[in-house]
């Protein structure tokens, strides 16, 4: 049978009946979503040490463990955010970096869904089309990690290839299950590699590192409308291809 519509799981993380069919794990990953407003109750340096030694068990190749993180809280998290915010805010718009998160070209299928993604968090805040303003303001909620109480910063050697990003990301995503788990929220946060010499300057990082990405984490605010939006997923059918799959012979 080519796979339809008919035999996918659908999965919808605003419905608690159909989380409640999930398992801890899939309801902690399905349960996670990019969160842009946080609560200023503290994290205990412990709960963060813990899940890091959770995530660290994430699988890398030959076993390099190639991630770099580095955890602020309380007075040098406020220093970072304020020397980014003062940067941005004059018009600063950053450092080259030395890596290209997307292509110079968008083209489809993924123009699309990177648009409606945009259009729909604009919604969800009330920033109209041309509010550019209002945009402005939102990037530098980035700088200020949503106001949540614990952010990380990512780095990797710069002599590593794109398999230790892989690492990399499957570490990060650990984290953000992990943090599920302990009720905890999370956000990726690429925005800090535009300032990645601010950050080296605060953090000591090394020129021979690249600062990858960085990642709010904390309580989530309920009542922030922003945290309700939760960008939909393409259907399976989209990226899995089942054509190889014998059924008979996976019994
Ligand atoms: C590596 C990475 C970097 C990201 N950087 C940012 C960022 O700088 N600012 C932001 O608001 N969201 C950022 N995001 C969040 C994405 O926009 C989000 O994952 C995507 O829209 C899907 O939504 P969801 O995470 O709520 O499922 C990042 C996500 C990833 C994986």
């Amino acid at each position: 049978m080519s796979s339809t519509a008919e035999n996918e799981e659908k999965i919808n993380p605003n419905d608690n009946d159909c989380l409640d069919t999930l398992n801890l794990v899939d309801r902690a990953i399905v349960s996670r979503g990019s969160t842009r407003a946080f609560l200023s109750t503290p994290v205990e340096r412990r709960l963060i040490k813990q899940i890091l030694s959770v995530a660290a068990w994430a699988p890398s190749g030959t076993n390099m463990q190639p991630w770099k993180v580095t955890i602020l809280a309380g007075k040098p998290r406020q220093r970072l955010s304020d020397a980014i915010c003062e940067a941005f805010f004059s018009g600063d718009n950053g450092d080259e970096r030395s890596w290209k998160y997307y292509p110079d070209e968008f083209f489809e299928p993924y123009k699309a869904r990177r648009r409606a993604c945009g259009i729909g968090l604009y919604q969800t805040l009330g920033i109209a089309k041309g509010e550019t303003e209002k945009m402005r303001q939102q990037r530098a909620r980035n700088y200020t990690f949503f106001d949540a109480p614990v952010g990380m910063i990512f780095s990797v050697h710069n002599d590593l290839e794109i398999g230790s990003w892989m690492d990399l990301g499957m570490f990060m995503q650990n984290i953000m299950v992990s943090a599920r788990g302990h009720g905890l929220h999370t956000c990726a946060q690429a925005a800090f590699s535009d300032y990645h010499n601010i950050i080296r300057e605060h953090l000591g990082i090394p020129d021979n590192e690249t600062v990858v990405c960085g990642m709010a984490i904390g309580y989530a605010d309920p009542k922030q409308e922003v945290n309700k939006y939760r960008p939909e997923r393409e259907p399976l059918s989209s990226f899995a291809n089942f054509e190889f799959y014998d059924e008979e012979a996976a019994v």
